[in-house]
């Protein structure tokens, strides 16, 4: 006969712990739900009952049968199989509070999980008489429907314990990417690049929120742009979560928070919660693309004759696209030439002003997309007028719209990619989680299109460095220093090619 499944003792009956309680109460425990607050245990009865009810009309009867809801810890059954999964006030003395009592009631030999997103999982463990008993399981809002739980070790907890709380994640649907308990874990410290270096872009001038919105949308890829998804999760909470990563961090230059972040936070503009953000919002107020280059009719007629040198897979994919025709040459650097014109090539960091320098000839710089098989927007830094007109009248033949912007160092989504890939980088680096760990953190925790290593992987881990040495040369800043495991895996011939 099967064991019975272990009792779940969810402490905190908030956003988090109905919905930590309602999946375990659909994977068959037995599920205590324990708040102070008789209020939000009446609202987590019913929105855990209304949301399984959904899919089952069985689930009021489960839900009565196997769901307690007690004010009190000590009212619920002291079996030492139990395991606790903690989802309280986010504060150490707290946390270290509850855990103990919790201890104290099941036994020494119980789970005690906790939800923490920001807080050290060791520091925890620390108030609790068995430390290795205690473990970060890290969900992601809102809990049913996300896919991710960051399994996060302690300095002292024990291998069974993470065993123990993995498999619980796996029993109830959930993918694990286990974590050394370290600032941001894996989601909240990867994706701090991801807002940062956007907001350095409009710091800089570089575009608009709304055109690096749209840049990153359709030719990065992701769901949302960085400003609209900050709207979304609050400024205060994004720039909360961002000041925390850099102190810990000590100050780090790669997590500094922004000026633009912290005066809009000032400002009470903390996004869709208040009614306005980087935008506004509202009924009556309707959200329009940005406006792209238009594409000159002379442009569109000219029969420019077109050389691809070299191979690369965006601009063969972008001219393919483009149903132009074009001749083909040798060369170590690819570029696309409009003869008589210039040149248009791939972002590699510099400017295009020192690429045209270097050249001798006009230059176009594109920005990278994600897959340029669907991307239908890039962003473009051109020193010559009818260069450009010349490459968006052929982006607009391939169905991608351009956005000139300045000629900032890496334009737009290889710049912010290259930066969230080398926080993976430094992540895996430092032996807080594996590449494929960070891989799944990333797809799963923040839906990004692809994770960080897949990414770098695809455009190779040398041009990925290439730019980043270039950010470095360009503004000597400390938060562009490159990983030295990036710097390793780009220098590394491949097996079978080392000499
Ligand atoms: P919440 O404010 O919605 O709920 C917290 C609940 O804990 C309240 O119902 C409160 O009455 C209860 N509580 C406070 N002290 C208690 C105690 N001593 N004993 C029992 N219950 C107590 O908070 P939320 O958002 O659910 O967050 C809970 C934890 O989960 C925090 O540690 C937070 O950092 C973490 N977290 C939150 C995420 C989110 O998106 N909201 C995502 C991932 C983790």
């Amino acid at each position: 006969m099967s064991q019975p499944l272990a009792p779940i003792c969810v402490i905190g009956a908030g956003t988090m712990g109905r919905g930590i309680a309602q999946v375990a109460l659909a994977s068959g425990h037995p599920v205590c739900l324990v708040d102070p607050d008789a209020a939000q245990l009446d609202a987590a009865r019913t929105e855990i009952t209304a949301r399984l009810s959904r899919k089952d009309p069985t689930a009021p009867a489960l839900v009565e049968e196997h769901l307690a809801t007690l004010a009190e810890l000590t009212d619920t059954p002291a079996d030492r199989r139990t395991v606790v999964v903690e989802a309280i006030v986010e504060r150490l003395d707290v946390k270290q509070k509850v855990l103990r009592r919790a201890a104290d009631h099941f036994g020494a030999s119980c789970v005690l999980a906790t939800n923490t997103s920001s807080l050290s999982v060791t520091a925890i463990a620390a108030g609790v008489p068995d430390p290795s008993r205690v473990v970060g399981m890290h969900f992601f809002n809102p809990v049913p429907v996300m896919k991710l739980v960051e399994v996060v070790r302690g300095l002292q907890t024990s291998d069974e314990v993470v065993e123990i709380i993995a498999d619980l994640a796996v029993r109830w649907g959930k993918s694990v990417a286990h974590v050394r308990s370290a600032p941001g874990f894996i989601v909240n410290r990867v994706a701090r690049a991801f807002y940062g270096e956007s907001l350095r872009l409009v710091e800089e001038r570089a575009a608009t929120t709304e055109t690096i919105d749209e840049l990153m949308r359709s030719g990065g890829g992701f769901r949302m742009g960085p400003f609209e998804l900050m709207d979304l999760i609050g400024n205060d909470v994004n720039f909360a979560v961002t000041q925390t990563v850099w102190a810990s961090y000590n100050y780090d230059p790669r997590f500094s928070p922004s000026l633009i972040q912290s005066e809009l936070v000032a400002a009470g503009r903390f996004g869709r919660k208040t009614g306005r953000g980087y935008y506004e919002y509202g009924e009556t107020i309707e959200r329009t693309l940005p406006p792209a280059a238009a594409v000159k009719a002379e442009a569109a007629a000219r029969t420019t004759p077109v050389v691809l040198h070299g191979s690369d897979d965006q601009l063969e994919t972008l001219l393919t696209r483009s149903g132009l025709g074009f001749s083909r040459k040798e060369a170590d650097t690819p570029r696309i030439e409009f003869v008589g014109l210039g040149s248009a090539t791939i972002t590699r960091g510099g400017s295009a002003r020192e690429e045209s320098a270097l050249r001798g000839e006009p230059v176009l710089l594109l920005d990278r997309c994600l897959d340029p098989t669907t991307a239908t927007a890039l962003a473009l830094a051109s020193t010559d007028a009818p260069l450009t007109d010349a490459v968006v009248a052929l982006l607009d033949r391939a169905g991608v719209r351009a956005f000139p912007i300045a000629d900032v160092p890496g334009l737009v989504v290889a710049r912010v990619l290259s930066m969230i890939a080398n926080e993976a980088w430094e992540t895996a680096h430092h032996g807080i989680a594996t590449p494929d760990d960070i891989d799944t953190a990333m797809l799963l925790g923040t839906n990004y299109p692809m994770g960080p290593f897949a990414w770098s992987a695809r455009w190779s881990t040398r041009s990925t460095l290439e730019l980043l040495d270039a950010l470095w040369s360009s503004y000597h800043d400390p938060r562009y220093r490159a990983s030295h495991a990036l710097r390793s895996a780009a220098l590394t011939p491949p097996p079978g090619n080392r000499g």
